[in-house]
């Protein structure tokens, strides 16, 4: 057997050196356990297929009524594992908000943190009365009726983790409907937990951590049958 040294200070466990070993031979001795093989060919999609699946990926806002298992949901966040992060630092946690009366309290706390936003100079507070309008009369519009909802929690001060954290939700998004699970930003719900106490408490997300951004799912309601229409591919080159 040989051994390889790297230069610990410099080394980020990415594991490259032990995937990229064509003999398989190499052994990480981080979690050397957890070492994964491919088989020929495992995983390969075809342009074709990516282009449609990705295309097809639609924001959902019409959910049954019938709960994600959290077998399923936690399968599709083993996947968000592998996310790329900064230095490979895999800074993002979960919170899993599975009991839908408690995405509907989330909803309120949301509605609650609009209100504090109205006849100030904040961005949205033109934009909020409607929605608060419509959340009091009854219509889902902060989070749609999901059953579900997910926060992806970083550490505080952490320069890179919040784009880790859309990275990594972005898989969870992606990887979501291959399971048959819909899923929808919560913009709404992830402005205010950054910034609204009552609903940080009600998250009870560990401390010194954060929420990065929320994420809407449940099994969709309805089918799409086309891809709609976008704006222009823009692209420079030099
Ligand atoms: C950062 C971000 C925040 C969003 N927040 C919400 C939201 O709070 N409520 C909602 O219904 N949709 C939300 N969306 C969904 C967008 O409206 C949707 O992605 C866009 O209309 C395009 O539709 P598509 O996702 O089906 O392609 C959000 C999307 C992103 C990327």
């Amino acid at each position: 057997m040989t051994t390889i040294f790297v230069d610990q200070d410099l080394c980020t466990r990415c594991g490259h050196c032990e995937v990229s070993c064509p003999s398989r031979a190499l052994l990480l001795n981080v979690r050397p356990d957890d070492k994964a093989v491919l088989t020929a060919g495992a995983g390969t999609i075809s342009p074709g297929d990516m282009e449609i699946y990705l295309k097809k990926r639609r924001s959902v806002r019409h959910f049954t009524q019938d709960p994600v298992p959290k077998a399923k949901i936690e399968q599709v966040l083993d996947i968000a594992r592998y996310a790329a992060s900064g230095g490979n630092g895999q800074p993002v946690q979960w919170l899993v908000v599975h009991d839908p009366k408690k995405v509907h309290r989330i909803a309120g706390l949301t509605a609650a943190w609009m209100k504090t936003l109205v006849n100030t100079p904040h961005p949205m507070s033109g934009y909020v009365p409607g929605l608060i309008a419509a959340w009091e009369a009854g219509h889902g519009v902060i989070c749609r009726g999901a059953p579900h909802l997910l926060f992806a929690h970083i550490p505080e001060g952490n320069p890179v983790a919040s784009t880790d954290a859309i990275i990594a939700l972005t898989h969870f998004d992606i990887a979501a409907p291959a399971f048959g699970i819909g899923t929808c930003w919560a913009g709404f719900v992830a402005m205010a937990a950054v910034n609204y106490e009552p609903l940080q408490k009600e998250l009870g997300i560990p401390a010194g951590r954060k929420s990065a951004y929320a994420m809407m799912f449940g099994h969709p309601q309805y089918k799409t049958y086309g891809i709609p229409r976008r704006k222009p591919l823009e692209v420079s080159w030099k």
